[in-house]
């Protein structure tokens, strides 16, 4: 699957550099091409004669080596790698990364470069846990890396928590979502996800229950089915799905801007349940209760309506735009109304009502609404509507391909 592909592999210091040595190995045996740039702290964990003997290619060390620039300078290791797995992604590699600098061959590299890049971070549980590399990987995330972990477990430092090397089977899975020649490889996608946020005061929000399980699933399940996906989340406690961009929301109007910013895409999913209306003037300070005095009454403001926002766009619209109806009363009829009135091409209607499970919930019923009837699908998993949801896309925007791979 990884027949003829270039891979150039980063390694910084970091006690899980070792395990490159495996990953390298194994990505041969796909058929790969590794090359790899070792840090100077990387060459501490590895040796230089082990990674050259594994890839069967020399290694690159030195920004400022006159041969290593005649053979194979920075500029052609940046352009001729299909992707670049910066494994482990420490947090100085990564800090640096963030402020664009390029003060070795690594750093020169990832900057002069165009291709895709693939983050493996690995560090210590507090280092991961700090604001600044926090910071640092949502910055590398917007620019659009993607990355692999880190999982949580023991740590050679001897403390658990997260930051552990994604497993190397893992990572490998990773690389081969991104050549996948699933029946969504080439189309990019944009999904919604998770409740909006809309702020009362600094303390205070408005919010709904969905816990971004469903969003979650169908990016994910594209992102399986070879598609590009860039997933706008607003607060949710699930873990970023791997192998795709998350991009991290709290209000309506962020969603948005996050939404447009992704554009162009073929597929939009609007599966978040965003806040229809937000508090006009939030307050700049928290609100307090008087003694005696009655509660506050909130002015509200409407929110943009992303879905329909995105379905009567002049310039960019998606070829497919797909949105939820989340009905606790008539749901196939309101919904088939919502389709109508948003100007989406297709709904998935479900209901929501107390008792259905629907939110927070790990399975769903949805009925599929589109201009031509509508279809109601089983009880299933929200990862097999993903998967199914998947399968149908791939039908009405790839229908050769997709009647290719079935049979
Ligand atoms: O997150 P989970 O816990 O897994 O729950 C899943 C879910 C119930 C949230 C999901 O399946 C779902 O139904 N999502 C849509 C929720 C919703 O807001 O439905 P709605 O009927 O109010 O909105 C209709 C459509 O317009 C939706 O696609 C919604 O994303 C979109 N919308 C609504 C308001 C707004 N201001 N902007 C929008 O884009």
């Amino acid at each position: 699957m990884l027949s003829g592909k270039q891979i150039l592999l980063i390694v910084a210091g970091g006690i899980a550099a070792y395990k490159t040595l495996d990953l390298a190995r194994r990505l041969r045996e796909r058929g790969a091409c590794v090359r790899c740039v070792l840090t100077e702290a990387g060459a501490r964990f590895v040796t230089p004669l082990s990674m050259a003997a594994l890839t069967g290619e020399k290694v690159h060390q030195d920004l400022f080596s006159l041969t290593d620039e005649i053979e194979m300078g920075h500029i052609r290791l940046a352009r001729e790698a299909d992707l670049i797995l910066v494994a482990p992604a420490t947090a100085d590699l990564m800090a640096r990364m963030g402020a664009g600098m390029a003060n070795d061959l690594a750093t020169a590299v990832l900057l002069a470069t165009r291709q895709p890049i693939l983050l493996a971070p690995s560090m210590n549980t507090a280092m991961w846990e700090h604001p600044a590399t926090q910071a640092n990987v949502k910055l590398l995330k917007e620019r659009g890396c993607r990355s692999v972990g880190p999982q949580a477990g023991d740590l050679a430092c001897g403390e658990s928590g997260a930051g552990r090397l994604a497993d190397v089977q893992d990572i490998l899975a990773a690389i081969e979502t991104h050549f996948s020649s699933g029946p969504l490889s080439g189309l990019r996608a944009l999904v919604t996800s998770g409740p909006t946020h809309e702020p009362i005061d600094p303390v205070r929000y408005i919010a709904n229950r969905s816990s971004g399980k469903q969003g979650h699933a169908i990016a994910k399940a594209l992102a399986d089915a070879g598609a590009e996906v860039t997933l706008v989340s607003g607060p949710v406690s699930l873990a970023d799905p791997s192998g795709l961009r998350t991009l991290h929301v709290e209000t309506a109007e962020q969603m948005l801007a996050a939404c447009l910013g992704a554009l162009p895409a073929d597929i939009a999913i609007c599966a978040a349940a965003v806040a229809d209306w937000k508090v006009k003037a939030p307050a700049k300070d928290k609100m307090k209760k008087a003694k005696g005095a009655a509660p506050p009454a909130l002015e509200l403001a409407t929110n943009p309506d992303i879905l329909a926002i995105l379905s009567t766009l002049k310039k960019n619209r998606p070829r497919l735009v797909i949105g939820f109806a989340a009905e606790t009363q008539k749901v196939s009829a309101f919904a088939q109304e919502k389709l109508k009135a948003k100007g989406a091409d297709w709904i998935l209607a479900n209901d929501v009502s107390e008792g259905t499970g629907t939110f927070g919930g790990d399975s769903n019923q949805v009925h599929l609404i589109t201009h031509g009837g509508v279809e109601s699908w089983p009880r299933m998993s929200k990862a097999e509507i993903g998967a199914e949801l998947a399968g149908r896309i791939a039908q009405a925007l790839k229908p050769k391909a997709s009647k290719g791979k079935k049979a």
